[in-house]
């Protein structure tokens, strides 16, 4: 018999295991060419949160230091095998957005993929990269949002199953207004995928 709390470390376990088998098809057709492309815009002392097994990381050119957080610590072993620049520090640390274990206004950039969508309170998680981001530091952010007309009513329908099959995942949130009413303002926007995948950089607000 195993306790709740062990069974939610095996249930990540699994997750973080079948995580690249996945995703792979869905990386090489959508998102490693957005990953190359924004990735980048991360400058100076970098935070990323919820990365998972590390598909950012070949792609961080211009960051002087990275924190790597998941709270899965299955996704941060998988990670940290992964390829990277051999002149960047990484430090892996298990941590969720909602608390995030760093001082106020530590970071230049913080970087999000694939990850608003899955936090539990993305108010909350979005309040935290605030607070540890300086006045002026940047969000950089590649998430699927909510898409306007008929499509937004079907992923509002599908995401009660979404979020079972993929650990919480919400098809419908609408992160752009969620980042702007953190206290950011958006600098770069590309909506593509009828308007499902946001790329987006946002600058924190004094
Ligand atoms: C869809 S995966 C994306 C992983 C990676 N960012 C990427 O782009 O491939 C979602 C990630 O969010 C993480 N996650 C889930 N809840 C979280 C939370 N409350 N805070 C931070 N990360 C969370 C999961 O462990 C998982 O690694």
């Amino acid at each position: 018999m195993t306790s709740s709390s062990e069974h939610i470390d095996w249930a990540m376990g699994k997750f973080a295991d079948n995580y690249d088998a996945c995703m792979r098809p869905l990386e090489r057709r959508f998102f490693e060419a957005r990953r190359r492309q924004l990735i980048p815009r991360a400058e100076g002392v970098v935070l990323e949160v919820g990365g998972g097994t590390g598909a950012n990381l070949p792609f961080y050119q211009s960051a002087t230091s990275l924190t790597f957080t998941d709270p899965d610590p299955a996704m941060l072993w998988i990670a940290a095998t992964k390829p990277r620049p051999a002149t960047l520090a990484v430090d892996f640390v298990s941590a969720k957005a909602e608390a995030l274990p760093f001082p106020n206004a530590h970071f230049d950039t913080v970087v999000t993929t694939l990850v608003l969508c899955s936090v539990q309170d993305p108010a909350l998680a979005l309040a935290e990269i605030r607070r540890v981001l300086r006045p002026g530091g940047r969000l950089v952010a590649l998430e699927h949002v909510r898409p306007g007309g008929l499509l937004g009513y079907l992923a509002d329908a599908l995401t009660p199953l979404q979020q079972r099959l993929a650990a919480g995942c919400c098809l419908n949130r609408q992160t752009r207004q969620s980042i702007q009413a953190a206290g950011f303002s958006i600098n770069y926007e590309r909506l593509s995928l009828l308007d499902i995948l946001a790329e987006l950089e946002a600058i924190r607000q004094p």
